[in-house]
């Protein structure tokens, strides 16, 4: 790879250059979406405008010590008054589609305790058609993290059944809304990361914790994060049931749900770090998905929480009856998986209840190349890996790659020029598409790719330190000023023999 980062700051000489073993467009099926992905909080601001209410996010980040450079996203990429020149920008990538979240505090500003925001429902309406109107597939989340804070006040948010009401009435109004022209939905985000950062590890709103990362607020880690997992369960099926029923027939779009899932490598060949591996999926991707595809929790997960995971009632398995159409997947990184029911080891990684340890090393060896973030290292054969064992259980159901991206660590003293010869982002993008490409090839149902994210934004608990998207942003002056990544997708996109 040097030599290409020698060439990076000659990014003229980097286009002309012959290089061997390229991914094409023609790697993929025609039909393909191709797009970018962000979510409300991450980039919209204008927090207080539209008669929008407070978040649980806006109320969170006022909160001293939550965020690690002490910033919030009222402003972040200011994308409620300039959200027609980011969509000049997927143009000029030349996207099929735009994932993107609908703000619940926006159109719900009291949950379904007061009316609909009809200026909150406007933004949206703008949004979609504007994207229409480019040839771009809007492609919606329902709830990406931030929901109301009346929500989470008046009974607890997730903790409580309650929540399932508000969250079908939620749906309700968007598909009414929204879906003559909006044909992919998608009713959460990652809720198997946001369940466990809520309520085990803090970091998000509420912020409980029993194992101590940050400033937490204590909560029963042993039993939350899997109380919150099945309302969400069953407000993804409510929202399901309501589109089946009433809307799919005559607007013709589908449903489904993210789930954001690592490829688990056992650290040694012992059975029992294989098992190990096992384990950490079913408690990462079948936690949610063996639910919503055949009723139940996966038998991992039972016989090691025994009555912390809750049961299904009769009730709530027909609800679990409505299919959901597709599944997104979030994928970006993978990691090495150690047994701790036979050997002791330390448990505190968020991996800790399937009683496996996570390390991204082996004897030093870190499992993939670094990045920004050191959550993240570059595996990219962990895309297949993921895609075939989704393919395999879940009889080859339609995916997406709702996410994949990749994250470069920034402080504030640094400038649009330290961002944007990013040829790591590059080489990682298309080693990963390589990876999708291959796994269609043996037959995986996948249907479309996302890069995480259009911009940079509002990284969560990270704040700004961390930036993910093809545009750089100054936060100073809301400039955009594409990478090296961007053109190198729109390249891509165009079809231009572009080799690596
Ligand atoms: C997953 C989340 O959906 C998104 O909000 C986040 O910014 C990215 N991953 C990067 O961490």
């Amino acid at each position: 790879m040097a030599w290409r980062q020698l060439l990076a700051g000659a990014s003229l000489l980097w286009w002309l250059l012959p290089w061997a073993s390229a991914i094409h467009r023609s790697d993929f099926p025609a039909s393909f979406l191709f797009g970018t992905a962000t979510s409300s909080y991450q980039i919209e601001g204008a927090y207080l405008e539209g008669n929008k209410s407070l978040s649980n996010w806006d109320v969170f980040t006022h909160l001293p010590g939550t965020i690690k450079d002490g910033s919030a996203g009222d402003v972040a990429d200011d994308h409620y008054h300039r959200y027609d020149v980011d969509i000049e920008l997927m143009q000029s990538l030349g996207t099929n589609a735009y994932r993107f979240s609908i703000s619940w505090a926006r159109v719900l500003p009291k949950g379904r305790f007061g009316g609909v925001n009809q200026i909150g429902i406007e933004f949206y309406n703008k949004l979609i058609d504007s994207l229409i109107l480019k040839g771009i597939e809007p492609f919606v989340t329902l709830s990406h993290y931030d929901i109301p804070q009346e929500l989470e006040d008046r009974y607890g948010a997730w903790l409580d059944a309650e929540i399932q009401k508000d969250f079908g009435y939620f749906a309700d109004v968007c598909f009414k809304a929204f879906g003559d022209r909006v044909k992919f939905w998608t009713t959460f985000n990652e809720p198997n990361l946001m369940t466990k950062f809520q309520y085990m590890l803090g970091g998000y709103p509420p912020n409980h914790c029993s194992v101590p990362f940050g400033n937490c607020n204590s909560g029963n880690s042993d039993r939350e994060p899997y109380v919150a997992a099945h309302n969400i369960i069953m407000s993804h099926a409510a929202a399901v049931r309501a589109y089946k029923e009433n809307y799919q027939a005559k607007q013709g779009g589908s449903i489904g749900i993210v789930i954001a899932m690592k490829w688990y490598e056992p650290l040694t060949n012992t059975t029992e770090d294989i098992l190990a591996a096992r384990r950490a999926e079913a408690f990462e991707l079948e936690w949610f998905l063996d639910p919503i595809f055949f009723g139940e929790y996966p038998t991992h997960m039972r016989e090691i929480l025994k009555a912390n995971l809750p049961t299904f009632t009769s009730e709530e398995k027909k609800l679990l009856q409505y299919k959901s159409d597709f599944i997104g997947l979030n994928h970006y990184t993978a990691i090495y998986v150690k047994d701790c029911i036979h050997s002791p080891c330390s448990l505190n990684t968020y991996e800790g209840n399937a009683l496996v340890f996570a390390t991204g090393e082996r004897d030093g060896v870190k499992i993939g190349r670094d990045t920004g973030s050191p959550f993240y290292y570059v595996v990219p054969e962990g895309m297949e890996q993921v895609v075939m064992y989704y393919k395999q259980r879940y009889n080859n159901t339609p995916t997406y790659i709702t996410e994949n991206g990749y994250a470069q660590a920034s402080n504030s003293s640094m400038t649009a020029r330290d961002f944007t010869n990013d040829t790591q982002r590059v080489d990682y993008i298309h080693d990963y598409l390589t990876s999708l490409a291959s796994s269609i090839r043996k037959g995986a149902d996948v249907r479309g790719y996302f890069v995480w994210s259009l911009l940079d934004n509002f990284e969560w608990s990270s704040g700004y330190t961390q930036r993910f998207g093809l545009y750089h942003v100054d936060y100073k002056t809301q400039k955009r000023t594409p990478k090296l990544s961007a053109k190198w997708y729109s390249e891509f996109l165009k079809g231009s023999p572009l080799k690596m």
